[in-house]
Order: C-alpha cells, then sequence, then structure tokens
C-alpha cells in the first residue's frame, strides 16, 4: 500500500465544516483516575490546532481502556477533556455518550473553532465489533473524517475503518502521516549503515519483525530475555534465563539466514533469582555468554555486550529500537537499556535518524530523560510493531487515496 498516495488533513476544505478526527487518547491513569502520560494527547494537537485555526467544528472521539461494551465510569474520557483544554486554552465540550440524540444535538450546535470531545467508544460493542449501524451514527455527526489516531490504526473498528465508507472524504492527521513516514521511511529508504536494535522478552513476540528487518538492515542487535533462546540454540548453556523452547529452531534459522548481521550479546549481566513483586534481583555478576552456570539468569547485557551495542548505534546513519535490552525496571539491570538510549541520543545528535517503535523501549528512553533526544518516539504499541512486521494496518488503508 503506498501510504504517500492518502489523503491528508492539508488536502480538505474544512472551514465551516464539521469534522470528525478519531485520535487515540488512550493514556494511561492512576487509581484515582488521574493522567500519567499526556504525551497521547499532546500528539493529537497539531491536527486539532489546524482544523480550529482552518475554521472546523471539530468533534474528536477515542476509546480509553476497555470496557467490553460497559459503561464503566473509570474509563470515562472527562479527564481527558480537561486536560485538552488546558493545553489548547480552549474550552473542550464533553459528550455525555458517544451516539444519540443528544450528541447529535450538541454537535449540530457546535460552531467554527469549537471543539467537543465524545464519550468513550468502547461503551458500546459495536465500537469493536465494526457494527455498521453505530459507524454510520457517528459519520452522522460530521461532513469530514480526519484518521489521526495511530496507536489504534490496526484495529478494524467502527471509528477507525467502518466509518470511512459513509464519508466521501477520509483524510490522515499530522500525527499518522508523520508515523507512518518515520516508521516506514526507516524501512524502506533508510540512509546507511541501518542498525536495528530488537529487545524485549520474547522472541515469539517479534518473529515477524526480525523476518522483515534482516534482509533490509546492515546490523540487527538482539538483547533482552529473547537472546537467551538464541544462545540454547547455539546448545550453550543457559542457565535459568528465559527459555521458549518452541522456538529454539526458528532461533537456529533467523541465525543462518542473518549470518554475520545478527549481533547477540557477548556477555550478560546474570544473577541468582529476580522478585519481579519487589522489583529487586540477588547479587549481579558478569557472565559470558557462552559461561552462564546452571541456577543462574541472564537480566541484561553485560559490559562486552553494552560496549558493542553502543559502538555499532553510534556508527549508524538509521537506527530504529524497539524492546530493552534486559529487565530495564530494575535499575541493577538497565545499563544495557540505557547505554543504548544515550548512544540513540548521541548519535542523534549526529545526524542520525532515530526511531523508537513503540512499546516497552519507549518507557525505557522516557526513564532514561532522552524521549526528546531521538527523531521520533512511536505512540503506538501494537499499531508500530504490525507496521514493522509489514502489515497492512485497517485505519490506514481506509483513508481515501488522492
Ligand atoms: C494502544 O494503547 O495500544 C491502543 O490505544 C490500542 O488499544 P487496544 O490494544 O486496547 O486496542
Amino acid at each position: 500500500m503506498d501510504f504517500l498516495n492518502k489523503m491528508f488533513i492539508e488536502d480538505v476544505e474544512v472551514k465551516d465544516k464539521k469534522v470528525l478526527m478519531r485520535v487515540d487518547f488512550n493514556v494511561p491513569l492512576n487509581a484515582s483516575q488521574e493522567i500519567t502520560s499526556s504525551k497521547r494527547i499532546e500528539a493529537a494537537l497539531p491536527s486539532i490546532k489546524y482544523l480550529l485555526d482552518q475554521g472546523a467544528a471539530l468533534i474528536l472521539m477515542s476509546h480509553l481502556g476497555r470496557p467490553k461494551g460497559e459503561k464503566k465510569p473509570e474509563l470515562s474520557l472527562r479527564p481527558v477533556a480537561v486536560k485538552l483544554a488546558e493545553l489548547l486554552g480552549q474550552e473542550v465540550k464533553m459528550a455525555s455518550d458517544c451516539i444519540g440524540t443528544d450528541v447529535e444535538e450538541m454537535a449540530g450546535e457546535l460552531v467554527a473553532g469549537e471543539v467537543m470531545l465524545l464519550e468513550n467508544l468502547r461503551y458500546y460493542k459495536e465500537e469493536t465489533d465494526n457494527a455498521p449501524e453505530f459507524a454510520k451514527s457517528l459519520a452522522s455527526l460530521a461532513e469530514v473524517f480526519v484518521n489521526d489516531a495511530f496507536g489504534t490504526a490496526h484495529r478494524a473498528h467502527a471509528s477507525t475503518e467502518g466509518v470511512t465508507k459513509y464519508f466521501e472524504t477520509s483524510v490522515m492527521g499530522y500525527l499518522l502521516k508523520k508515523e507512518v513516514e518515520f516508521l516506514v521511511g526507516a524501512i524502506e529508504a533508510p540512509e546507511r549503515p541501518f542498525v536495528a536494535i530488537i529487545g524485549g522478552s520474547k522472541i515469539s513476540g517479534k518473529i515477524d519483525v526480525i523476518k522483515q528487518l534482516l534482509p533490509k538492515v546492515d546490523k540487527l542487535i538482539i538483547g533482552g530475555g529473547m537472546a537467551y533462546t538464541f544462545f540454547k540454540a547455539q546448545g550453550l548453556e543457559i542457565g535459568n534465563s528465559l527459555l521458549e523452547e518452541d522456538k529454539i529452531e526458528l532461533a537456529k534459522e533467523l541465525m543462518a539466514a542473518a549470518g554475520d548481521k545478527l549481533v547477540l550479546p557477548k556477555d550478560n549481566l546474570v544473577t541468582e533469582s529476580v522478585d519481579f513483586g519487589a522489583m529487586t534481583v540477588s547479587a549481579c555478576k558478569v557472565a559470558a555468554s557462552d559461561a552462564i552456570e546452571a541456577g543462574w539468569i541472564g537480566v541484561d547485557l553485560g559490559p562486552e555486550a553494552t560496549k558493542e551495542a553502543k559502538e555499532i548505534t553510534l556508527g549508524a546513519k538509521t537506527v530504529l529500537w524497539n524492546g530493552p535490552m534486559g529487565i530495564s525496571e530494575i535499575k541493577e539491570c538497565a545499563e544495557g537499556t540505557f547505554t543504548v538510549a544515550q548512544a540513540l541520543a548521541d548519535t542523534t545528535k549526529g545526524g542520525a535518524v532515530t526511531v523508537i517503535g513503540g512499546g516497552d523501549s519507549v518507557s525505557a528512553i522516557e526513564r532514561a530523560g532522552l524521549a526528546d533526544q531521538v527523531s521520533h518516539v512511536s505512540t503506538g504499541g501494537g499499531a508500530s510493531l504490525e507496521l514493522l512486521e509489514g502489515k497492512i494496518l485497517p485505519g490506514l488503508a481506509a483513508i481515501s487515496d488522492k
């Protein structure tokens, strides 16, 4: 699919029109329903501001959490409306529902330059079922549809895919375009050397990404728990480190296909026990990858592996990072991940394009305080992974062609 041929927010006339925009305001909340990160709201601001400046009457819609068709008050989007109003410096009218006569009335009265937010779409299971009648009700509120919800673009739901059938024109917003440009651009037209750093606990979650990237990268650095299944595939002792027994054959195939592109850790930080409840580890030591003793658990890259990952990253012109290098939430096991994060920031300063492809590596770069020092941090977890796997995102595919 040629996303460059998809219609963009700047391609349509929105002045004095009602515009319905799907955003991803699925923000993290604490137990008191307070928003703990407003990144996703901030990421939608360029499209929101543009539409309001152009004189659109803007109706925003999103899901929050997974209420599965139940009107759970703790998953109301009301706190998001408050936060958005604060960020925009103008009133955001909060609807009590996302469909129905009250909402239609409220949308009907909305004038150019005003913004309203519909209540959680997933209060209706018709949203995730992609029910045509539900999509039609949403579409009846406006004349133009904008999708700027990158984080939800991998879902074929009523508000991302179904709704487009009832609009003459559906366009993508600034965030959706930027995400696709960075994530697809990094893979399809990278400046070389192109290095991918893939971590996380399991190979199973990243197989398709690794397969997709291998022919395109110059080096693919493996870190995190998944490295131990590769070691096992080489016949090495891995102690009690994470192992996906049923992926050993696959690890062998990947190693054979990759040749010297694949960079596995030369050494590891190991420990005898990890307490995930208390987030602590017992005393750690360094073990070469061919010298992990029975009973020990790999929890991070060792110093040699960390140095190698850093040097390769610093020499790259394009870097794509997905997944931490160890149990980075535990401070003793975070050195590998934070060194990689710092190397990405440093190589960005030197002119490289650096992309953090969603999920746990996003939290890691945020914890390292370096999120604003890389080229792009994706707002999508599942969506970025599926895009990197080469899958077609239904929300993006449904946008009108130019
Ligand atoms: C996300 O947080 O990844 C998106 O908002 C999608 O949410 P979902 O996995 O509940 O569909």
